[in-house]
């Protein structure tokens, strides 16, 4: 099936601009979400294996999950599950709705199998995103966990950054199994600040703070809250970051976002601005997570993400002590079974820690 998305509708959707073909893909996939059959029908026929996974109190039939930005207003995370991924990362979500940045906005690089985004948090707002997710995948009565990632609004300095995050994290905690804190989009100004001590420090302690309160109130046990963190970051601002996770009681980090980096085997129009994603990232970001496991000694967990395209690439991020695995430019290029197919490659010794 991967063979005919790649050489049928691939062609077909990379004859149209990147955002036109992204957003006529999510358009069906939100269609399918709402027809409960045809999710049954998708899982029954591509069989994904279980190979359950507990990790932050939640249980992951499998480590392979969906990336952050691809369904940013959660229209189909019921249908990804159904097409193998074990959990969903929705968003990133602001408290409020926002535009993003003008188009374009997304560019395809086919030739090094990649995507230079500056979508800038394009998204229908908190809110939505929980009647969305209330109505068509609510929570506990998912086949795969659903994270929910939230970030600044483009016109919030990173002064008064901390609010925007209360408050979206106040909106969507009823519906998020996990809460991601994106730190490090590269395409909001002023959101990688955050990564900073003086930032971060108080950033993590409000929302764990919050994150009590709810659970008190709502007789739940406190979500489990992770970072997701740049790849640009040097090794001694990643230190800083694991001590402040560790010190708030983070539960794990996503490494990593996109980068802004530009490697000298890519063409001049790479210099296109935005994050790189894609294999391109591949190694950089496996440096991050042979870093973070070494330095807290396993203790923190990873979810290990950029340019994970074949088995070959997501065997190395778990060989580098990654706990959970999530891909978003390797489905553009290969389709939607290519979840399915990646997982049932995963050599067992993987798969049961
Ligand atoms: C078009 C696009 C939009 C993205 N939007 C977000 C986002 O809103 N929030 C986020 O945390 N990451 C976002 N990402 C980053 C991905 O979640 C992921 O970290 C990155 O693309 C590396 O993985 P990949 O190489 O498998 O694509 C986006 C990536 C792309 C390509």
């Amino acid at each position: 099936m991967n063979i005919i998305y790649q050489h049928f509708f691939r062609k077909l959707l990379f004859k149209l601009d990147p955002e036109t073909a992204h957003d006529l893909t999510c358009d069906m996939l939100g269609f399918a979400e709402t027809l409960p059959f045809v999710r049954k029908s998708i899982s029954k026929i591509l069989k994904t294996p279980k190979h359950e996974i507990s990790l932050f109190g939640l249980k992951f039939p499998n480590c392979l999950g969906l990336a952050a930005g691809l369904d940013k207003n959660a229209m189909f995370s019921g249908i990804s599950s159904s097409l193998g991924f074990g959990h969903i990362e929705v968003g990133t979500v602001t408290p409020d709705p926002q535009p993003g940045n003008p188009k374009p906005r997304l560019f395809r690089y086919p030739n090094q199998r990649s995507l230079v985004n500056r979508m800038g948090f394009n998204n229908f707002g908190s809110k939505a995103i929980v009647e969305r997710l209330s109505k068509y995948n609510p929570k506990g009565s998912r086949m795969s966990p659903v994270g929910i990632n939230i970030g600044k609004a483009k016109n919030t300095a990173p002064d008064f950054a901390i609010e925007d995050y209360l408050s979206a994290f106040k909106n969507v905690a009823p519906q998020a199994d996990y809460i991601t804190i994106n730190i490090s989009s590269p395409n909001t100004v002023g959101l990688r600040l955050l990564h900073r001590k003086d930032f971060l420090s108080p950033l993590l302690k409000s929302l764990q703070s919050l994150n009590k309160q709810l659970s008190i109130k709502s007789f739940q046990r406190p979500l489990p809250c992770l970072i997701k963190i740049s790849p640009d970051e040097d090794y001694n601002s990643l230190e800083t970051i694991i001590q402040i996770a560790l010190e708030n009681k983070i539960d794990g980090i996503i490494a990593t976002n996109t980068t802004l980096k530009r490697y000298p085997s890519e063409p001049k129009s790479f210099l296109e601005k935005g994050g790189l994603s894609g294999e391109p990232l591949a190694l950089d970001s496996l440096e991050i997570i042979k870093f973070i496991t070494k330095e807290t000694n396993n203790m923190l967990p990873v979810i290990g993400v950029g340019g994970i395209h074949n088995t070959e690439s997501a065997h190395k991020k778990l060989d580098a002590g990654a706990s959970l695995l999530q891909l978003y430019t390797a489905l553009i290029y290969n389709g939607p079974f290519f979840p399915s197919h990646l997982v049932k490659s995963l050599k067992t010794r993987y798969l049961w820690p």
